[in-house]
């Protein structure tokens, strides 16, 4: 295991049984609706990757990159930028928003706001993990990976200060990793 690491919340098994879960469930929600998969940039990376393999139905997928945190920062500040849009039209897709992480649910609400100016057929969430203790906006989880306690995670595509994201277990960072930076 990582050094850094403290303790493992999510191991490689238990990813990959979620994945293949909803992978399943998406397969039979979707089937003949073609439905665009949106990867939320950059945490949801790996996690999209892995999912899509048990999506076993034609889909596209595409790449939104959207920030709320800023650097070394493990609390939101509500402000959600846009980096990098899509370049794909929504306009009578069955779009299904693929993120890594809901904590506050600010990146989530202002997305569904956006794409629903873009005239989307539907929009639904995947979450790979849930944070629910943090909600301040109360977005609907239309499919959930593992609900995890108020705990700071790296790993699985997530990271601390960039680092951490090609962790195949989703982690706890032991407490002087922050307190030395
Ligand atoms: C993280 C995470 C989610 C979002 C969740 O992304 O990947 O996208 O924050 O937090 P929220 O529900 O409080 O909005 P981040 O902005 O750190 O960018 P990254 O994915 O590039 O690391
Ligand atoms: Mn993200
Ligand atoms: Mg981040």
């Amino acid at each position: 295991m990582n050094p850094d690491i403290e303790k493992v919340l999510v191991s490689e098994e238990e990813i990959a049984a979620a994945n293949k879960r909803l992978g399943q469930q998406l397969t039979a929600d979707y089937q003949g609706k073609n439905p665009l998969f949106v990867c939320i940039l950059r945490g949801a990376a790996m996690f999209m990757m892995d999912l899509i393999k048990h999506v076993d139905i034609p889909l596209e997928y595409d790449f939104m990159d959207v920030s709320s945190y800023g650097g070394e920062n493990t609390v939101t500040t509500g402000d959600v930028r846009i980096i990098k849009d899509l370049d794909t039209s929504l306009r009578d897709r069955d779009v299904v928003i693929v993120e890594d992480i809901i904590d506050t649910g600010y990146t989530l609400d202002r997305l569904i706001e956006l794409f629903k100016t873009r005239h989307a057929n539907s929009i639904k969430i995947v979450s790979f993990l849930d944070k629910p203790s943090r909600r301040i906006k109360h977005v609907h989880v239309d499919y959930n990976g593992v609900k995890i306690p108020d705990e700071f995670v790296v790993g699985y595509g997530m990271d601390y200060d960039e680092r951490y994201r090609n962790l195949p277990y989703v982690g706890v960072l032991k407490q002087e990793i922050y307190s030395t930076k």
